[in-house]
């Protein structure tokens, strides 16, 4: 029994679209996807030719400003961003407040948030210089809080970003290094993670971005806006997948055990789904994945560890997924976090950090979608609801009900 709505009709049509599957919140001409096809293009660059040619850093420039940068373009960007890399020495502090076990993710929404107390210029987002600034200090600052957050979790000092290094060798060098020794990192796990966080840069309006911009279209400054475009991320069917890919494998814990599992995700009584298969918007391979699935057996190749038992199950479940006729008719294919998880732990990040991984490389494409509302002209966003509740009552005092 519905209500009427309120007299929105009066003035155009109202639709009813729970999830927003099929209504667009706004115009914008970063990211084209078609699902169908399995196309994404950035800019109208397609993802795989980025990131075979492109790096992260390149890629943020392309996704920030709309053309790739020449190379003085290039390095001015880059230099920029290392001269933010460090946090105020007070957010330090902030760490002690939590636990030692906190999820890195609940520590990433607290700290990124704080920014706002921190950088003040940043807040004063009718200026277009302080909304330059303001980017830049969440581009550069979110792998040094990152690693900050793993290095609490594991009781170890901070590590100071080292500027002589690249963005994704030194987001490495903050996660493994210790004040004791030189880092040695791997040119290859390094290029791995740089394509981890460009193949994450942007996914146009996922519940993420969507969220930020929500968030956004009220005024809040850009810190708030993408503190609560992590946790929105954190959901275990958006950016908490990729932990969720790990965890499913490990209670797997067989190939034996794989058809077993792939029939309770087929089971409707079963809530259970197998994490890292199906998307929104791809009906067809994620392109992402495609990279994401190369890189996977670059970095195995590398470690040596071809032979990882929970490899193998991730590639037999694969195998058996993609001639089910259940997912074939579902259009359900691995996603990109089906194989950024095997990466990830080849590497040695912690299943709790996948997340964070993902808010560190998604962090431009919040920025490039807030940034894009904010220069041009935008209402507030406020969608509107069916209401299924009572219709007008009459209070009942205490004692008579
Ligand atoms: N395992 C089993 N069945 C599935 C799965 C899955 N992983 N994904 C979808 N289905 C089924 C649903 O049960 C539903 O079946 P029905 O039509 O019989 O009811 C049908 O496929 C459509 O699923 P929806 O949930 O309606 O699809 P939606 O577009 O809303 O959800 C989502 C997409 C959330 C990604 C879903 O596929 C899912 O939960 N996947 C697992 C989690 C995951 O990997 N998330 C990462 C997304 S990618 C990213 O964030 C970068």
């Amino acid at each position: 029994d519905v209500l009427d709505v309120g007299g929105l009709t009066s003035k155009g049509m109202f639709t009813y679209d729970p999830g927003f599957v099929s209504t667009a919140a706004c115009e914008s001409q970063i990211t084209y996807i078609d699902g169908g096809k399995g196309v994404l293009l950035h800019r109208g660059y397609p993802i795989d030719q980025l990131a075979e040619e492109s790096n992260y850093l390149e890629t943020c420039y392309l996704l920030l400003y709309g053309e790739l940068p020449s190379q003085e373009q290039y390095d001015t960007f880059v230099n920029t961003v290392k001269n933010h890399t460090m946090v105020n020495d007070q957010i330090r502090t902030f760490f002690n407040g939590f636990r030692r076990d906190a999820h890195p993710m609940a520590i990433m929404c607290g700290v990124v948030g704080a920014l706002s107390a921190f950088y003040h210029d940043s807040l004063d987002i009718s200026d277009e210089r302080h909304r330059q600034v303001a980017a830049f200090r969440l581009i550069a600052k979110m792998p040094t809080l990152a690693a900050m957050s793993y290095k609490f979790s594991i009781g170890q000092p901070f590590m100071y970003p080292d500027n002589e290094l690249d963005y994704s060798e030194n987001f490495l060098h903050m996660m493994f290094g210790t004040p004791c020794e030189e880092s040695k990192i791997s040119p290859v796990l390094a290029r791995a993670m740089d394509r981890i966080f460009l193949l994450h840069a942007d996914h146009e309006q996922n519940a993420s971005t969507s969220t930020v911009r929500l968030a956004g279209s009220s005024g809040a400054n850009p810190f708030a806006c993408i503190a609560a475009g992590i946790a929105a991320l954190w959901g275990p069917s958006h950016g908490g997948a990729n932990e969720a890919v790990l965890e499913m494998l490990e209670e797997i814990g067989d190939v034996s055990r794989i058809e077993e599992f792939v029939a309770r995700a087929k089971d409707k009584d079963d809530p259970f789904r197998l994490m890292g298969f199906g998307h929104r918007v791809y009906k067809n391979f994620d392109p992402r994945a495609k990279v994401m699935k190369e890189a996977a057996d670059e970095v195995l190749a590398e470690l040596g560890v071809e032979n990882d038992p929970l490899l193998a199950i991730a590639k037999e479940l694969e195998r058996i997924a993609l001639e089910d006729e259940y997912f074939i008719e579902k259009k359900l294919y691995p996603n990109v976090d089906f194989y950024s998880g095997i990466i990830l732990k080849a590497i040695g990040i912690p299943t709790s950090m996948f997340t964070v991984i993902f808010a560190v490389g998604r962090t431009v494409g919040w920025i490039a979608h807030w940034h894009e509302m904010i220069s041009g002209s935008y209402r507030i966003g406020r969608p509107r609801q069916l209401y299924t509740g009572h219709k007008q009552r009459d209070y009942v005092a205490v004692d008579k009900r």
